[in-house]
């Protein structure tokens, strides 16, 4: 949520701060902006994408060795070219990139407005930058004293780069609570909120910390905390390729993620499943084994989509390892004072890493005693810092703002982590471990037998690109399949769309169907089988549209249905990892069809960092 991007060294700031906020965009894009030093302070924003500020700037000084840059996912303030970053002091000397949020941003702009300050945009973060210039001027301080005085008041997330007329060779960053990685090149230095920006200069990184504070020129790096004291930076080499973040001759991320999923699933089960052994080699589990199996309830926190992978797995826990579980929004989890007993155990579950509300119910969970396992796609990330143990889910990258491979990754890794508590436990026969463990073991070529399908579901598509709504039923483990699938139709289509347990529909939702109405059932062959299609004959009666997510052969559920798209035959608790792949392409070739950025929604943002 908001992107940031910083330069210094000897080459031009401006092309690498650009590119770099090409490469940040998925975090935002209201507006775009850059700020370089060269005999005095050039700012250039503007409203919208990345693309317009290039068009901007066209024709207009930008040579500079130093330069931040910033896309925004607006919080205070609408998108505007006045509200968007850099900000620029009072006294034009100082400029400024925020991500996060200033709560305590009202008193210090009184106390500021009091002392005559004036203020062009609506954002906290001018209010921040006044306070810190306001700082410097009044205490004769250097900039990176100022900025440690004005953390010390400041409540909330940030990270926050400044540069300064008065030390043009410079760069000043701090974080809390916001990502900031540091690439080290030689005579060089790259800030940005993830590593995407900096992969094709160095693979050299140093993840900045909450609370510390980093002093950044061409040839030095120096990392305090708050109280001034030097810390050492701990250099780490990137993991990750250029390819794995450029579009690959796909139109958009988005097919080209969800086309990736054959090799993401594999990369995520490769090392860690060995079917033939009868293994499942997880360290972060093998660890802690006691804590995990011992769990009186396992509480899953997370939001989004990575909040239906808990539903799924919930489902898959309760069934192999016979614990309670429950399944939280992050964000209600935080502010309802939970119940943590000794002895719970948390599974936080994040692509980014990064989610501000996920974070604070960790926080939350952490202060009472709980034990946290992430289960996290971004290597090195806050959350996967955060927790006690876990696992990564090696989906690679996804830029593409809403979740598809991730999702998929999730479900192989939460189920693995299930089958492995559950043969601990015993609460597993032996076959029955044997089975599931092949059954996972041929999930990625069953998705790529299903990709094939494409075409199908583009004319589905087509078909129903026009409806103003939908409705997505599912049973039991497809249920929250039922809940993505609307999402990811919400998200990118901006079509309303409903997901409910089927058998729920009669309680309310059955009033919204007529012949207009497309409904999707997702009614793979499973335990709830012969149920959803009563449910479908419900729906029929009421002659609304039935598309259908069926297993290949199934030859009852065609003869009631408008529409059809196959998943290969798989166990009722591998299945979701196959039925929700149609429905991403279904809500893909609808938001193509009907013109949309389905790569960057609108008013979305990948990466949610404020609360
Ligand atoms: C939906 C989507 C969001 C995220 C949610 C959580 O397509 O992408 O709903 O799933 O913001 O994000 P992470 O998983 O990064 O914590």
């Amino acid at each position: 949520m908001c992107g940031i991007v910083g330069y210094i060294g000897s080459r031009e700031a401006y092309p690498v701060v650009l590119k770099g906020l090409k490469r940040l965009e998925y975090r935002g894009y209201d507006s775009a902006g850059v700020a370089l030093l060269n005999h005095g302070m050039k700012v250039y924003k503007k409203k919208g994408k990345v693309a317009q500020l290039e068009e901007e700037v066209i024709g207009k000084d930008i040579q500079s060795n130093i330069g931040i840059g910033h896309t925004r996912w607006a919080t205070h303030g609408e998108p505007s070219d006045r509200n968007a970053h850099p900000h620029v002091s009072n006294n034009g000397k100082l400029a400024m990139i925020h991500n996060g949020i200033i709560e305590n941003y009202v008193s210090i702009k009184n106390e500021l407005l009091k002392k005559g300050y004036t203020f062009k945009s609506d954002t906290d973060t001018e209010v921040l930058l006044n306070f810190i210039g306001d700082i410097k001027t009044n205490n004769e301080c250097s900039l990176e004293e100022a900025v440690r005085i004005a953390l010390k008041r400041v409540v909330g997330a940030y990270v926050i780069l400044l540069i300064d007329e008065d030390t043009p060779d410079t760069i000043i960053a701090a974080r809390k609570g916001s990502p900031l990685v540091i690439g080290i090149g030689k005579n060089e230095h790259f800030l940005a909120s993830d590593a995407s920006p900096i992969i094709e200069y160095t693979k050299e990184v140093v993840y900045v910390n909450d609370y510390e504070l980093a002093i950044v020129k061409a040839d030095e790096l120096i990392l305090k905390n708050l109280g001034n004291e030097k810390i050492t930076p701990y250099v780490q080499k990137l993991d990750l390729e250029l390819a794995a973040i450029e579009k690959g001759g796909y139109d958009h991320f988005m097919i080209k993620e969800i086309n990736e999923q054959p090799h993401t699933i594999y990369d995520c089960l490769r090392g860690r499943l060995d079917p033939v052994a009868g293994t499942i080699t997880m360290a972060g589990v093998q660890n802690n084994i006691e804590q995990l199996k011992n769990a009186q309830r396992i509480v899953m926190i997370a939001c989004g989509t990575s909040w239906h992978a808990g539903l799924v797995a919930e489902y898959v826990f309760e069934e192999l390892c016979r614990i309670p579980v429950e399944v939280e929004y992050a964000s209600e989890f935080r502010y309802r004072n939970p119940v943590i007993n000794k002895g719970d155990v948390i599974i936080a579950i994040s692509q980014s890493g990064e989610t501000a509300d996920t974070i604070v119910a960790i926080d939350k969970a952490k202060e009472q005693g709980a034990f946290i396992f992430g289960v996290v796609n971004v290597v090195g990330s806050s959350i996967a810092r955060l927790s006690h143990a876990g696992a990564y889910t090696h989906a690679g990258p996804e830029i593409g703002v809403a979740s598809t491979k991730a999702f998929t990754a999730q479900l192989a890794v939460l189920t693995m982590v299930a089958l492995k508590i559950a043969l601990e436990k015993g609460t597993i026969t032996h076959d029955r471990y044997m089975h599931l463990l092949n059954e996972l073991h041929e999930i990625p070529d069953k998705v790529k037998l299903l990709l094939e399908d494409a075409e199908n579901v583009k004319a589905i598509g087509l078909k129903y690109k026009d409806a103003g709504d939908f409705l997505y039923l599912g049973r039991g483990y497809n249920f929250p399949v039922a809940l993505e699938g609307a999402l990811k139709l919400k998200e990118i289509s901006y079509i309303h769309a409903e997901g409910y347990p089927a058998a729920e529909m009669k309680h309310g939702p059955i009033a919204l169907v007529d012949e207009k109405l497309p409904v999707v059932f997702v009614a793979t062959k499973d335990a709830y089988y012969d149920k959803i299609v009563s449910n479908i004959q419900e729906i029929k009666a009421r002659k609304g549209q039935v598309i259908a997510v069926i297993t290949e052969n199934d030859e009852t559920i065609p003869t009631m249905s408008n529409d059809i798209m196959f998943v290969p035959e798989a166990d009722e608790i591998v299945a979701p990892m196959l039925s929700v792949i149609p429905l991403q392409l279904l809500s893909y070739y609808i938001g193509v069809a009907k013109g949309l950025d389905v790569d960057k929604p609108r008013n979305l943002a990948k990466s949610v960092t404020v609360e």
